[in-house]
């Protein structure tokens, strides 16, 4: 029986075969932030000679990236990038995301939204019918934080201030218990747009183009309209 780290090794090494069957020298890599992503950088890096360099979506990745010798790119030098390869903490099968468990959230949007594809790395326990059983993290201006609670609470959900964290933009998160994301896009839309909200950790309007997940029988792919 695989643990969660082994499963996480496993779609991490997925990932990586893929990454090389898309990327040119001369591409730039988009990497996002999290505990499986760590493994997908380490399992990148001896292969750092086949791209140019990666763009990342937080300070974490970035200091991971470059200590293994990968070239970091600040985002406004780039202005395409073939492949954006990021956990979640959960992915309905419209490939639909909640993001943002790491805090990262605003940063892996803006990234994503450069790449041409973006694959999902999962190990199976994030795979879900419906999203909302993990509270869904909400980046909010400090000043804005309660009033950007009493509009979540009439959403129909219950926010809680990650106590404690401050996110790479000098941001606060809260993390939205009690919802059931039936609609993802359009509940994005409503929580994007309450004044104080810098972004909200569903990723629906724009989701994965692939989802690589891994199971104990190896990884399996899932894309949007397949079966989970
Ligand atoms: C980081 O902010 C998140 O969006 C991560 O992608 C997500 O929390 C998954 O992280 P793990 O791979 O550590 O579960």
């Amino acid at each position: 029986m695989l643990n969660q780290d082994e499963l996480k090794r496993n779609v991490a090494q997925a990932a990586v075969e893929y990454a090389l069957s898309c990327l040119q020298p001369d591409s730039v890599l988009g990497v996002g932030t999290g505990s499986t992503v760590d493994f997908f950088i380490d399992a990148i890096a001896p292969h750092r000679d086949r791209f140019r360099a990666a763009v990342s979506s937080s300070e974490r990745s970035t200091a991971r990236l470059r200590r293994l010798g990968i070239t970091v790119l600040d985002l406004n030098e780039v202005e395409e990038m073939p492949l954006y390869v990021d956990g979640a903490d959960e992915v309905d099968p419209g490939m639909s995301m909640i993001k943002g468990g790491g805090g990262a959230l605003t940063r892996e949007k803006i990234v994503a939204s450069v790449a041409r594809e973006f694959v999902c790395i999962v190990d199976e326990s994030k795979v879900v019918d419906v999203l909302g059983k993990f509270p869904l993290p909400v980046e909010v201006i400090p000043m804005a934080r309660n009033v950007v609670a009493r509009k979540l609470r009439e959403l129909g959900g219950e926010p809680r201030l990650r106590e404690g964290f401050v996110t790479d933009n000098g941001c606060e998160i809260l993390d939205v218990a009690g919802l059931r994301v039936t609609r993802p896009a359009e509940m994005e839309a409503l929580i994007n747009n309450i004044p104080g909200v810098v972004c909200c950790g569903l990723f629906a309007i724009s989701g994965a183009n692939l989802a690589l997940v891994s199971t104990q029988q190896g990884v399996r792919r899932m894309s949007p309209g397949s079966a989970a």
